[in-house]
């Protein structure tokens, strides 16, 4: 033992001599602040740099015009900040200075000179500011005693050497780029357990460890009152209470940080010095839903491979850019007259009323809860024992696949009554788990080989194979590995049942080696296919997709989800190596434009025809409104919307815009998709692309389905053929297409016209939305 030591010692040596004679050559900064020294914001190179340049201490922009006083490492690709002295109380760009006062007090002042944070340390004569090498920023005095030291005052992280005390909490940030203190909290508890705690506004609540479950089974003791944590340089993780646990990349070497993240996560990362990226080498076993106010109140927590939020129907997002500030009603709570809306798989944690528990019918439990004004909603399991809760607040709901829990949501009756029709026009508003869903976005560890890792966690834990941390971690660790991959696919088809990872083998298989092309597609060409189990399928392999694996993955399983009988059904893809590939539902009778086209004098009846225009209009509408917001097609045209056996539509190749990268609703999409003629004049001019861009392609496609004219053949430009058309004698009638000799509904044929003119107006704002089209198309007027 003392010979490894003193190898050890003998090499930390010899390694400080080579790197401090490098470093010190490219230091900049200072080493030490002396009385009346200071900082200014101004001034880029005022900054405190540790001894061998590991950490620096500086002001640190924070927003525009906002700086903190920050402490971070020098070596991370972006500088990952480990302290900050005013995190709440960011100071001005101009006349803001760190002083380090004669009386021996450190201060922070902002540009009217006002103290915004202080140490407090007059009269103790400090007599110099030090940045350690351990990212400790110290005042010293005469004898090189601690006066002060930032790591008795963490912010979201603890590094190696630093002690998390009894008065010590973690707050982690309120946002991914947003440093000001967030909800959540690491600290031991008042039964000396270290516990992650979410700490609202209005509520409070602790979710790791498991609160539901004795602390004893997670190993830890609440005996030892003396509270104290340690991570020691090599990556293990000491407490009192028996937390204890080992970095992935165990042993000496590579600078780490414990951070509380503002998703609520505690993650321990190793910085790695040659690309300056974090990677984790440890993650409390959280699963994303677990953490508490992740949501908001209202809001409920999707499990999948990232988690997402969503709000019931009937709620609206309080604020778009604020998942944690939940969502609102949309309606006045009245408890006289109300009703229920459904959501399956889903229950929500806590604020159970009284009147709670197992052995009630569904119409007993219904019944309790439309008694109790205060019950807002209640969960019902159906597994037997009639368990019923009714709900005093809706706060940290999930959605989990296969949880046998339904929630009932008390709305009042009108809404109740929405949400029906909306099943009624065959968009099932309630089984959409989608709705109003906005990924949360990862903090920013970018390291492509760890990025699985990322959210395998969250399955290992949902799925429960829960391994506490091993002292052998090496080859546990490799093995484990091939193990989590297993429970990642298991994960997936539980999430999307009928939806399926294809090998690339298998693809092959059944397409007999890409033979039969039955299509080619902005994205890349469709093969027929015959699977295994008999299904005939259309194959399509894309082209020019960067996305990696991992990335794919996630995209492609929310648009396997996708379930409408007006879109064409995704069942499942593959990503190998370089292949993205699709696999869709075959479509025996191919695309509209081959009908609407064709010179066979037997071309679409009327009837077909009013079908595909409202059919196409409910897919729309799914993607738009009732699903996923940000799902935009981009390329709505004849060549796209695919019939069936029954002459019935379904829309194809949505989401795909997402894949090729494109970003959603808000932002300038790239010109990777679109087809001239159905292009919005917006999306020419290049401005912001919303969802009224795929309104106007299908305005287009309204009017060549009522004129048979392609918009691409026509010479006169042809929203200005019609438009002159009408204003002949004829008048609409005019429009109709020849080859059905009359044989039309006219109240129907003149709704398409307008509908349609409404959709190509110039100004999108003029146009209609997906869902009024469909119910314009329906009213029998
Ligand atoms: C930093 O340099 C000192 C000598 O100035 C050396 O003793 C120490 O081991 C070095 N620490 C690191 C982390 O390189
Ligand atoms: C950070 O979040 C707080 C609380 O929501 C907010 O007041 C503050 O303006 C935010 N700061 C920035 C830079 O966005
Ligand atoms: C550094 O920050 C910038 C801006 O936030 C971001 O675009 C970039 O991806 C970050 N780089 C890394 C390596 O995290
Ligand atoms: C310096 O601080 C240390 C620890 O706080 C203390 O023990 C020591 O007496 C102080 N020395 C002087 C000269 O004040
Ligand atoms: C933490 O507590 C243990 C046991 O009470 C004690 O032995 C140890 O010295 C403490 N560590 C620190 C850094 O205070
Ligand atoms: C560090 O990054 C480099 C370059 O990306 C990579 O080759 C190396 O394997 C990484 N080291 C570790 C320990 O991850
Ligand atoms: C509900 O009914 C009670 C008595 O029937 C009445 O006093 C109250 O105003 C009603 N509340 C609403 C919101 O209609
Ligand atoms: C809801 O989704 C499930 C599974 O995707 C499906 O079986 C069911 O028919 C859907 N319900 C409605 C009302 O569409």
């Amino acid at each position: 033992m003392e010979v490894l030591l003193q190898f050890i010692f003998i090499l930390l040596f010899f390694s400080s001599f080579v790197t401090e004679t490098s470093a010190s050559a490219k230091l900049q900064g200072l080493q030490s602040l002396f009385p009346r020294d200071s900082l200014s914001v101004e001034n880029e190179d005022d900054i405190l740099v540790s001894p061998n340049g590991t950490f620096s201490a500086g002001f640190y922009k924070v927003g525009t015009n906002a700086y903190c006083f920050s402490i971070w490492f020098t070596n991370s690709a972006n500088r990952t900040v480990t302290w900050m002295a005013n995190r709440d109380k960011p100071v001005q760009g101009e006349q803001s200075n760190l002083i380090f006062q004669k009386n021996g007090n450190l201060v922070l002042t902002d540009a009217y000179g006002t103290i915004i944070w202080e140490t407090n340390t007059f009269n103790q004569d400090p007599v110099s500011v030090q940045l350690q090498e351990t990212g400790n920023l110290v005042l010293l005095n005469q004898t090189g005693g601690i006066i002060w030291g930032s790591f008795d005052s963490p912010t979201d992280t603890l590094l190696p050497h630093q002690t998390l005390r009894k008065a010590n909490i973690l707050v982690s940030a309120r946002g991914p780029n947003n440093y000001s203190s967030g909800y959540y909290n690491f600290h031991f508890n008042d039964n000396n357990i270290l516990s992650l705690i979410y700490n609202g506004p209005e509520i409070s609540s602790v979710y790791w460890p498991n609160p539901d479950v004795s602390v004893f089974t997670y190993g830890r003791t609440p005996y030892d009152s003396s509270r104290n944590a340690t991570l020691d340089e090599l990556g293990y993780f000491m407490s009192t209470d028996n937390l204890n646990f080992k970095a992935t990349d165990y042993g000496l070497g590579p600078k780490r940080r414990l951070t509380l993240n503002y998703d609520g996560m505690l993650r321990l990362y190793s910085l790695n010095e040659s690309n300056g990226l974090w990677k984790i080498t440890w993650l409390a076993n959280i699963n994303a839903c677990d953490v508490r106010g992740l949501c908001g109140q209202n809001g409920i927590c999707v499990y999948g491979p990232k988690a997402s939020c969503m709000c019931p129907p009937g709620f609206r997002r309080t604020d778009p850019s604020d998942w944690s500030k939940g969502c609102s009603p949309e309606f006045n709570p009245n408890c006289n007259n109300s009703e229920f809306v459904q959501l399956s798989h889903t229950d929500y944690y806590g604020y159970d009323l009284q009147n709670t528990g197992p052995g009630k019918s569904f119409g007993s439990c219904k019944n309790a809860c439309l008694a109790d004004c205060n019950c807002k909603g209640f969960a019902y399991q159906y597994t037997g024992q009639g368990n019923c809760y009714l709900k005093s607040i809706l706060f940290n709901g999930y959605q989990m696949p296969n949880y046998p829990s339904v929630m009932y949501i008390r709305v009042p009756s009108q809404i109740a009554t929405t949400a029906r029709d909306d099943v009624k026009l065959n968009i099932p508003a309630l089984n959409c788990s989608q709705r109003n869903v906005v990924i949360i976005q990862q903090p920013t560890e970018n390291n492509d080989k760890h990025s699985y890792f990322k959210y395998l966690i969250g399955f290992v834990v949902s799925i429960g194979i829960v391994e506490l941390i091993c002292i052998n971690f090496g080859w546990w660790f490799i093995k484990r590995i091939h193990r989590m991959r297993e429970v990642v696919d298991m994960g997936y088809v539980a999430l999307a049942v009928g939806f399926k990872r294809f090998t690339y083998d298998e693809l092959k298989k059944a397409t007999k080696n890409f033979k039969e092309e039955i299509g080619k597609g902005s994205f890349g060409a469709v093969y027929k296919g015959v699977l295994d189990d008999g299904r005939v399928v259309a194959v399509k392999r894309l082209e020019r997709i960067s996305q990696g694996e991992a990335e794919f993955w996630a995209e492609v399983s929310i648009i396997g989800r996708i379930n409408h009988m007006n879109l064409v059904r995704m069942w499942g893809f593959c990503a190998e190596d370089k292949h993205r590939i699709l696999v869709y539902e075959y479509m025996k009778n191919g695309s509209f434009d081959k009908f609407l086209f064709s010179n066979s004098s037997e071309s679409l009846v009327w009837t077909k025809r009013f079908d595909i225009a409202l059919g196409t209009a409910k897919g729309l509408s799914y993607l738009h409104e009732e699903c996923l917001e940000w799902i935009l097609h981009c390329d709505i045209k004849p060549q796209n919307i695919l019939l069936d056996d029954q002459l019935q539509p379904k829309v194809a190749d949505f989401g795909l815009s997402k894949l090729a990268g494109m970003k959603g609703i808000n932002s300038h999409f790239s010109k990777v998709r679109g087809t001239r003629g159905y292009l919005a004049p917006e999306w020419i001019m290049n401005q912001e692309i919303t969802s009224k861009a795929d309104v106007y392609s299908y305005g287009i496609v309204l009017l060549e389905l009522v004129s048979g004219r392609s918009v691409l053949g026509c010479q006169d430009p042809l929203v200005q053929w019609i438009e002159e058309k009408i204003k002949q004698d004829e008048g609409i009638e005019g429009v109709a297409d020849p080859r059905l000799n009359g044989d039309y509904n006219h109240k129907q044929l003149k709704k398409l016209i307008e509908v349609a003119l409404l959709c190509v107006r110039g100004d999108k704002k003029e146009r209609p939305d997906m869902s009024h089209v469909v119910s314009i198309l329906l009213r029998d007027d």
